[in-house]
């Protein structure tokens, strides 16, 4: 008689036990934010989680009367561990929404992982035209190569450049700014005389900056990711290549406002392309930067922090007309075709590509108050990916 009741009370308590799990299941709404915190990359996992959390401080950690819960996993820029992330976060954490990705490789190795579980994948971070592509789950935030490198090469045979030599990091994004760029170039009368490619991982650019001084072309065009754009302006400067009368210019990628402050005068009159500059100036941009500098010690966001904190307003805004209900089909659905304005500027989500469409600016590096910026000084506006058109 005692070990039944004593039987009837475990009962009771496990049941009221998984009664209370489930509703706390069933009112937290999860995101799980796969970030390169550690490794190459690990600036643009800094950015993106700081953006990120200015985002909830901000909006709030309750929305369409579910909790969010934000779970950042570092996979360490290693696109194995980003897939293997995603799998635990979607079968043990039963994440309702997938995001971060910082490099190319790292997005689609997860592609299959959110097309199996019908799991929207937000990109914040990585940047090649094919990306969206890889997955009907897949909506993007950031931006993407062919959308930056085009403005450029329309901007530089009306601006003295018409010989250019490229270099590119050997990998997605760098192999789309390499060709988008070129045809563009060829396009407008101008030429490429030699297309460079590095290394993504640990990247010497003495020898191929070497052979670019040979090759004296009015200027040399640049895609490195994130974070790598210090090495190439020290070593550009280093070998006097400004003063060999070669100009460098690139996509905003080299003139990464994470590093620009600490790149020195020689970075002065780098003429780059880009959809979003720190400086930017909107009302929009000046409380985003203000904000993210008070809770961050004074570090300035980039265009990984944009991609990170306008990734997390559109699954917010999903979640808010979804309610919650409907799982991953009806969260994509609410976040294709949102519209909004960015700090970068007005942004959308086209409906039918799941890509941003935004405007492109022509900046350059300039002093001002005292610190190095990216300057806009003119804009393209509403650029679609010229990835999707062909
Ligand atoms: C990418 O891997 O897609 C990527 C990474 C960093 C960038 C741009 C693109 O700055």
């Amino acid at each position: 008689m005692h070990k039944r009741v004593f039987l009837n009370a475990v009962a009771l308590a496990i049941a009221s036990l998984s009664s209370t799990a489930v509703l706390a299941d069933g009112n937290s709404f999860k995101i799980g934010l796969i970030l390169p915190m550690t490794g190459q990359q690990a600036s643009t996992g800094r950015q993106i989680e700081a953006a990120a959390r200015l985002y909830m401080a901000q909006n709030g950690d309750t929305v369409a009367g579910k909790k969010i819960e934000l779970i950042v996993k570092d996979d360490t820029t290693v696109p194995d561990m980003t897939k293997r992330l995603a799998q635990e976060l979607v079968v043990n954490d039963k994440v309702n929404v997938l995001a971060g990705f910082g490099i190319t490789p790292s997005a689609l190795a997860t592609a299959p992982i959110a097309t199996q579980s019908k799991t929207p994948q937000v990109v914040m971070a990585a940047a090649t035209s094919s990306i969206t592509e890889a997955s009907p789950y897949i909506v993007r935030t950031s931006f993407t190569l062919p959308q930056a490198s085009v403005s450029l090469a329309d901007w530089a045979p009306k601006n003295g450049i018409k010989k250019v030599v490229t270099l590119v990091s050997d990998y997605g994004p760098g192999i789309d700014a390499e060709k988008f760029f070129k045809e563009r170039l060829i396009f407008n009368g101008g030429q490429v005389v030699e297309s460079l490619r590095v290394p993504l991982r640990g990247p010497d650019f003495a020898p191929f900056l070497q052979k670019v001084r040979d090759l004296k072309p009015d200027a040399l065009f640049v895609f490195v990711p994130s974070g790598a754009g210090a090495a190439v302006m020290k070593q550009f400067l280093e070998r006097g290549m400004d003063k060999a009368g070669i100009k460098l210019i690139g996509t905003g990628d080299i003139t990464d406002d994470d590093q620009l402050n600490d790149m020195g005068d020689g970075a002065l009159g780098v003429v780059t392309s880009h959809h979003y500059s720190t400086y930017h100036p909107s009302a929009v941009n000046k409380k985003f930067v203000e904000a993210f500098q008070k809770a961050n010690k004074g570090m300035r966001p980039n265009f990984m922090a944009v991609g990170g904190y306008d990734g997390m307003r559109v699954i917010y805004e999903a979640l808010k007309v979804t309610k919650g209900n409907g799982g991953g089909d009806a969260l994509l659905a609410a976040m294709k075709g949102q519209i909004f304005e960015s700090p970068r500027g007005p942004m959308f989500i086209d409906a039918q590509t799941r890509d941003v469409v935004q405007n492109i600016y022509l900046r350059k590096v300039e002093r001002k108050d005292g610190q190095l910026y990216n300057v806009e000084f003119d804009v393209i506006k509403d650029v679609k990916d010229p990835g999707k058109a062909r």
